[in-house]
């Protein structure tokens, strides 16, 4: 379990994380949502060890002050929401980054896993690509895969595995969007924890089993989908009318802005 317990974390001199507290367990995919500037990636960074906090988080039940960047490594893998490589790496040479951080010693083993990742983001055959050339959509699954190098398994040594992923959709057509939703949503099913930011209100009704809403550093609900999606306040939280309706056959949640908006 993560255990983000009050947190408040303060930038330039304004506080934009305020008494932040939420849990996100193995097993579910907890997204964060919340406008612009509600501090979702700072929340993130938090999380991922990159950014000091006040307060207390918990990793699987430790202090996460407390852990080493390579006990974290093999705990937790990061993808962040703008990647600039600053210098044209193949494809291939990305995936051996997530080698590296994880646990992966064996060479064919190593091969396996980037060739794994690789398919299961639909870059099959990229290997030698070089990767700032290609398009926006596909070095985002590219990180997406190297992610997925460095922690393969969704658990290890008894202890659940984590994915953090700030917007792991936010430049992916339809069909790769639903791919790595349901990537992530199969890696919470093996037992390991995800926790993703997400700006479609949609995919998020669909694939996640727990929502933590933010509105200016502050928590503005949190729970099933369906608990936390009502008209009230999605609109206090985006100023924006919107329409939460179920579809009759499926009972998904479907959430539309009003014709007239
Ligand atoms: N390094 C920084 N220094 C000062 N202020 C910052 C810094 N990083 C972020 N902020 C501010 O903190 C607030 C929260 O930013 P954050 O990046 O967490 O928002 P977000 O919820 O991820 O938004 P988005 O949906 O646009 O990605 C914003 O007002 C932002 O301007
Ligand atoms: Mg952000």
């Amino acid at each position: 379990m993560i255990e983000v317990e009050n947190i408040s974390i303060t930038l330039s001199g304004r506080e934009v994380v305020s008494n932040l507290s939420f849990q996100a367990r193995p097993g579910q995919l907890t997204a964060i949502i919340g406008p612009n500037g509600s501090g979702k990636t700072t929340t993130m960074k938090a999380i991922s060890g990159e950014r000091k906090f006040g307060g207390a988080i918990r990793f699987n039940g430790r202090d996460l002050t407390s852990m080493s960047s390579k006990q974290l490594a093999l705990s937790r893998a990061v993808l962040a929401q703008s990647i600039s490589l600053g210098f044209p790496f193949l494809v291939r040479e990305v995936l051996e980054m997530g080698i590296v951080a994880g646990d992966t010693h064996d060479a064919e083993q190593a091969e396996r896993a980037m060739a794994k990742a690789l398919e299961a983001v639909d870059l099959k055959g990229f290997e030698t690509r070089v990767a700032t050339r290609l398009s926006g959509g596909e070095q985002a699954r590219l990180h997406m895969a190297r992610v997925l190098c460095q922690i393969p398994e969704a658990v290890g040594r008894d202890q659940p595995h984590w994915l953090l992923l700030d917007e792991p959709v936010a430049s992916l057509d339809i069909r790769h969007q639903l791919a790595i939703m349901r990537l992530a949503r199969d890696f919470a099913a093996r037992g390991g924890g995800v926790i993703a930011v997400m700006h479609d209100l949609n995919l998020t009704a669909m694939f996640a089993d727990h929502v933590v809403m933010l509105k200016a550093g502050r928590l503005h609900g949190a729970g099933a989908p369906a608990d936390v999606f009502t008209e009230q306040a999605l609109e206090a939280v985006y100023g924006c009318r919107l329409s939460v309706s179920r579809e009759p056959e499926s009972g998904l949640l479907r959430i539309v802005t009003p014709l007239a908006a």
